[in-house]
C-alpha cells in the first residue's frame, strides 16, 4: 500500500504555488486530498467518496479562510462525507513587502487576517475531530516566522504569530496523539512574488535562485510519512 493510502488530507491555499505542490505530493503518496481555496470550483462534491479508493479524484472546496462560515462549511462537509482529516496543511497566505512606517493599518490587518486569523479558524474547525484519527497538522510558516527582514512588518507579525499557533497546538495536545510540524521555507518561486518582481530589485533574491514549490512539498511529505513514533517538530528549508 502507498505511504498515505486510505488517508484524507486537507490543504488550504491549494490552488497554486506551495499549496498545490503539497496537494500533488500527498496525492502522489496515495492520500485523498481536499484542496481549499477561494478560487476552488466546488465542481466535484465529496459525497460518494470514501477514504479509500477516492484518491484518484481531485477534490476542491471553495473556502476563504478568513470567513468563519466558509471554514465551518468546509469542515462540516468533510466530516459528513469522508470524515475527519488525517492530515491538515495550513498553507493559505499572502505576502506584503512594505516598510513598517508606510504600512497602513488596513494592510497590516489584512496580513493578520489571512495568514494568522485564517490559520487559527482552520485549526479550530478541524483539530477537534482530527485527534480521534491521531492526526497530523502541518503549518507552513516562513523564514520570516523567526527572522526579521526589512519590509516584513506585517508579514513577520503574521508569521511569528503562526509559529505561536504551532507551539500552542503542540503544547495543548502533547501526549494525545496529534502530531504537529512547522515547515518554514525561505524564498520560493511562486506567484506570491509576481507583484514584487524580485528580479528587478537588487536587494531581493533572484527567482532562479529560489526554492521550487516541490522542495517545500518534499519537506511536508517527509514529515507526514514518518513512523507513528516520530514527530518532526520543525523543518527549515532554505535555498543553498
Ligand atoms: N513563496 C515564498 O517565497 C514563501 C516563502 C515562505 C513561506 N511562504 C508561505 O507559503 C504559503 C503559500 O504561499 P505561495 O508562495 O504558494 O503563494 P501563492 O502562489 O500566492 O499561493 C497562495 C495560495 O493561498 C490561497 N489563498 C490566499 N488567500 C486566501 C484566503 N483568504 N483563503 C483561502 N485561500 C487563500 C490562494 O488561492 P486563492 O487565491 O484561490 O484563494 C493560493 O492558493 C503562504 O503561507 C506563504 O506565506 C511562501
Amino acid at each position: 500500500m502507498s505511504a498515505l493510502g486510505g488517508k484524507v488530507a486537507v490543504v488550504t491555499g491549494a490552488s497554486r504555488g506551495i499549496g498545490r505542490a503539497v496537494a500533488e505530493a500527498l496525492e502522489g503518496a496515495g492520500a485523498l486530498v481536499v484542496r481549499l481555496a477561494r478560487s476552488a470550483t466546488d465542481e466535484r462534491p465529496l459525497e460518494g467518496l470514501r477514504r479509500t479508493g477516492g484518491h484518484d479524484r481531485r477534490v476542491e472546496l471553495r473556502c476563504d479562510v478568513t470567513v468563519e462560515r466558509d471554514v465551518a462549511r468546509a469542515a462540516e462537509t468533510l466530516l459528513a462525507t469522508v470524515g475527519p482529516p488525517d492530515i491538515l496543511v495550513n498553507n493559505a497566505g499572502t505576502f506584503l513587502l512594505k516598510p513598517l512606517v508606510e504600512t497602513t493599518g488596513e494592510e497590516f490587518l489584512r496580513q493578520i487576517d489571512v495568514n494568522l486569523l485564517g490559520a487559527f479558524l482552520v485549526l479550530r474547525a478541524f483539530v477537534p475531530a482530527m485527534v480521534e484519527r491521531d492526526g497530523h497538522v502541518v503549518t507552513i510558516g516562513s523564514i520570516a516566522d523567526h527572522v526579521g527582514f526589512p519590509g516584513n512588518a506585517a508579514y513577520a507579525a503574521s508569521k511569528f504569530g503562526v509559529r505561536g499557533l504551532h507551539e500552542t497546538l503542540k503544547a495543548e495536545y502533547a501526549g494525545r496523539g496529534l502530531r504537529t510540524t512547522l515547515v518554514s521555507p525561505g524564498p520560493t518561486d511562486t506567484s506570491l512574488w509576481d507583484p514584487i518582481d524580485p528580479d528587478r530589485q537588487h536587494d531581493l533574491p533572484n527567482r532562479a535562485a529560489m526554492l521550487q514549490p516541490s522542495d517545500v512539498a518534499d519537506a511536508v511529505l517527509f514529515a507526514v510519512t514518518r513512523s507513528r513514533r516520530a514527530n518532526i517538530d520543525l523543518i527549515r528549508v532554505m535555498p543553498i
